[in-house]
């Protein structure tokens, strides 16, 4: 077996990044706005406050405005429903996103219904849902679009291979079969596995490209992945470990020493997915602002 390509996200998430700076100069030297982001970020999850924090660092990259409203774990429903309200009323906000999980009592799905479908840069309300699943022009949830950006910068063919899909979640999993499904995108054949799949490890024996994104540090293994398949790992799992400085590291999906050998193409954790997120983020607030 020939040694894999690594897929660098985080190499590529730079240059797409340059390229969203480059065109919110041309942009404003023609006196247009620069694109504002919002983001709302409740409490103190650590990893919520790693991935608000880099969004905020990826707009400066990009030349974009920033703003972060924060709450304490106690906010309440209304008072969410209200600050939504006023982003979606701010006519000096392209988007915004209101990073989840969100704690128990507050129905998350009560306020992604109340986010404008036109501000939705996250593409989780079920206007952009709908119109993604259909083909319509739509705001992609950024983790989808980031890892069919890196499939076509790579120049890894998916029409009519087969694409299984690990993991079922509204953010990842569904968004991605879609995307994958879809002549315009993937145009793969695509199968869905998740935690109660009686032949989940068959589907990934049979599968050219798999795509992880069940939240399990190493659950593909060797024995699930064929020869010559292209692996895509979208977990991040902090796994405690006290030889590093922050006493965690990131773990993917995916036994990357036993299944790397095996691909073609494989991303590793972190730097491959991951970067490619936020730079989508960016990518759809771009979109948002020029819609507006
Ligand atoms: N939590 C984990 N991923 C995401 C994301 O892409 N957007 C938001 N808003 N919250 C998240």
């Amino acid at each position: 077996m020939s040694t894999p390509v690594i897929i660098d996200g985080k190499a590529t998430a730079a240059t797409i990044k340059q390229e969203i700076a480059q065109e919110v100069e041309r942009i404003v030297a023609q006196g247009g706005k620069r694109p504002h982001l919002a983001a709302v970020l409740v409490g103190h999850d650590g990893g919520s406050e790693t991935y608000v924090k880099n969004k905020v660092l990826a707009c400066e990259t990009c030349g974009f405005q920033s703003s972060l409203i924060r709450y304490e774990d106690d906010v309440t429903e209304a008072e969410l429903l209200a600050c939504v309200d006023r982003l979606n009323a701010d006519p000096s906000v392209d988007g915004f996103i209101v990073q989840l999980p969100l704690p128990p009592h507050i129905d998350e799905q009560k306020i992604i219904e109340r986010i404008s479908p036109l501000k939705d840069v996250d593409g989780f309300t079920p206007i952009n849902v709908g119109r993604m699943s259909i083909g319509l022009p739509c705001f992609i949830p950024a983790t989808p679009k980031g890892i069919i950006e890196l499939l076509r910068r790579y120049h890894i063919e998916t029409s009519g291979k087969r694409c299984v899909v690990l993991g079922r979640s509204n953010i990842v999993g569904k968004p991605m079969a879609m995307l994958m499904m879809q002549k315009q995108y993937g145009d793969a054949t695509v199968t869905v596995c998740h935690s109660h799949s009686l032949t989940l490890k068959e589907e990934c024996r049979q599968a050219d490209i798999i795509i992880a994104a069940i939240g399990r540090p190493g659950f593909l293994t060797a024995d699930m992945v064929k020869p010559g398949a292209v692996v895509i790992d979208v977990g991040t799992t902090r796994v405690p470990d006290a030889t590093r400085p922050k006493g965690f590291r990131l773990s993917g999906d995916v036994d990357f020493e036993h299944v790397a050998p095996l691909c073609s193409a494989i991303t590793p954790v972190p730097g491959g997915v991951g970067p490619m997120t936020i730079c989508m983020l960016m990518l759809n607030t771009l979109q948002a602002a020029q819609r507006g």
